[in-house]
């Protein structure tokens, strides 16, 4: 489905991966930290990071529980030596992969929030404070199917002092979101579970 150009899944793909360029292009020299969480087959971030100047700077860790999925990811990485960027194969629902990333520059929460209930949503946001660093960037996804949950999502960012950067708008299949932390980030609690993934 991602090789159809015109498939719901890759026109949000290529909407994730112009928020991730558009964070890496304003990135501050030195290393740039981003985790990944249920990465999939890594796309957004590899497809970015395949011609990217930055991507040398990129220090990041996505983690994945089908281990099709992360050998795949590993190919990609191993294709294009970046060794800095580390594959997981584990349940990216738990904070302890995070440890030594955390706060990140940059948090991918993409292809979850479709997934899991809208109290997981609320709390994945809430970890965002342990996740993603002051002026750091959480870059989510969501279906636009009703209830049309996406209004929602973005005033939980922004009780839990997130700036909305960008919202896609014009696709009725999906949302992309990027938001910006403006709060504090919190030391991260090991050990706790973030959410469940429904299917
Ligand atoms: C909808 S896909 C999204 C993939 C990618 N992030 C994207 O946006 O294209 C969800 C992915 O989450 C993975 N997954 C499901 N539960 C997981 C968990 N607890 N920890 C890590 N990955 C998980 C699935 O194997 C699948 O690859």
């Amino acid at each position: 489905m991602y090789d159809d150009p015109s498939s719901p899944i890759a026109r949000r793909l290529k909407n994730v991966q112009g928020q991730i360029r558009a964070v890496l292009n304003n990135s501050a020299p030195g290393p740039i930290r981003i985790v990944s969480l249920c990465a999939g087959q890594g796309r957004d971030l590899m497809e970015v990071l395949a011609d990217h100047p930055r991507a040398r700077d990129v220090r990041a860790r996505l983690v994945e529980l089908d281990p099709r999925n992360s050998s795949s990811i590993q190919k990609q990485v191993d294709d294009l030596g970046l060794d800095q960027i580390e594959v997981v194969t584990g349940d990216a629902s738990i904070t302890d992969h995070f440890v030594e990333m955390s706060p990140a520059n940059l948090v991918l929460l993409c292809g979850i929030f479709g997934n899991i209930v809208d109290e997981d949503i609320k709390r994945a946001i809430n970890v965002c404070w342990q996740l993603c660093q002051t002026r750091g960037t959480v870059i989510w996804t969501r279906h636009r199917r009703a209830p049309d949950m996406v209004p929602e999502i973005c005033k939980w960012f922004e009780q839990c002092d997130f700036e909305r950067i960008w919202v896609s708008v014009s696709d009725p299949d999906f949302a992309v979101g990027a938001h910006r932390f403006s709060g504090r980030s919190q030391p991260l609690v090991l050990g706790e579970k973030i959410f469940d993934f429904l299917r």
